[in-house]
C-alpha cells in the first residue's frame, strides 16, 4: 500500500475494528476487520509548542488500559485537547490520578534537568510510544542518562528542558508549561541532540536505524 502511493513520506494508521452483528457492547472476537490508511505526510515545519495542564486526568489505567491505543479511550485525549487549543496552547500535559506526569494528548513527555533525561515510566499509565523507545534507544547511544520514574508535576516547571515525542509529531521542543517558561525557552542541547538523531533515523541516515525501518521500495 504504501509502496503504490508513490514517492514521499507516509504516515500509516492500521485500525482494528471488533463486534459486528447485534446491537451491544459485547466485544465479539470471532469476527476481525482491518483497515489500514496510508498518508501521504510532509516533515511539519520547525515548531516549538506551548502546553498547559489539563483538568482532565489520564484514563486510569483500571478503567481503560492506557497501553493500547483503544480508539474509544480518545475522547480523554480530545476533551483534553480541545480545552488546551481553545485557551491558546498546541496541546496538554494530562496528570494521572495520583498527579503525576503521565503525557499529552497524544504525545510522550520528557524533561532534561542538569543534562539528565527523565520521562513517566511505563507504570504511571503512559502509551509507550514508538517514538519515546527510539528517543530513549538514541540517548543512550549519545552517552545521556535516561531515567524511566514517576514525575511529579512540579518537575516540569523547573525543567532546563522539555519536549514531546510521537509519531505524527516528531520530536517537539516545549517552550513553556502554564506560561512558564523552561530554562531553554525551546530545543536546549539535550533536545537538539535527539531531535536531530530521530529525524536522520526516520530518513534512515543514522548508524542504529538500520534494524528500525522496513524497506517498501519496489
Ligand atoms: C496517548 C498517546 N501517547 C503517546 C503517543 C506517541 O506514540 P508514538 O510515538 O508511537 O506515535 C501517542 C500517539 O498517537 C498517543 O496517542
Amino acid at each position: 500500500m504504501v509502496r503504490a502511493g508513490g514517492a514521499g513520506p507516509r504516515y500509516v494508521r492500521p485500525l482494528v475494528y471488533l463486534g459486528y452483528g447485534s446491537m451491544g457492547v459485547a466485544l465479539d472476537l470471532s469476527e476481525v476487520r482491518v483497515a489500514i490508511a496510508a498518508w501521504s505526510w510532509e516533515e511539519p515545519p520547525e515548531r516549538v509548542w506551548r502546553l498547559v495542564t489539563s483538568g482532565w486526568r489520564r484514563n486510569h489505567q483500571d478503567a481503560i488500559p492506557p497501553l493500547a491505543k483503544t480508539t474509544g479511550a480518545y475522547l480523554n485525549s480530545g476533551l483534553a485537547k480541545l480545552a488546551a487549543n481553545r485557551g491558546g496552547y498546541d496541546d496538554a500535559v494530562l496528570l494521572t490520578a495520583s498527579g503525576h506526569v503521565s503525557e499529552c494528548s497524544a504525545a510522550n513527555i520528557f524533561l532534561v534537568k542538569s543534562g539528565v533525561l527523565h520521562t513517566p515510566s511505563v507504570e504511571q499509565g503512559i502509551l509507550p510510544g514508538i517514538t519515546r523507545a527510539t528517543v530513549l534507544d538514541l540517548a543512550r547511544d549519545a552517552g545521556i542518562t535516561v531515567v524511566e520514574r514517576p514525575v511529579a508535576h512540579a518537575e516540569l516547571y523547573t525543567a532546563d528542558e522539555l519536549f514531546v515525542t510521537g509519531t505524527a509529531t516528531g520530536v517537539v521542543p516545549v517552550e513553556s508549561l502554564d506560561d512558564r517558561p523552561t530554562t531553554a525557552r525551546g530545543a536546549g542541547p539535550v533536545t537538539t541532540v535527539l531531535r536531530d538523531g530521530y529525524r536522520q533515523a526516520a530518513a534512515g541516515r543514522h548508524p542504529a536505524a538500520a534494524d528500525w525501518l522496513t524497506p517498501v521500495g519496489g
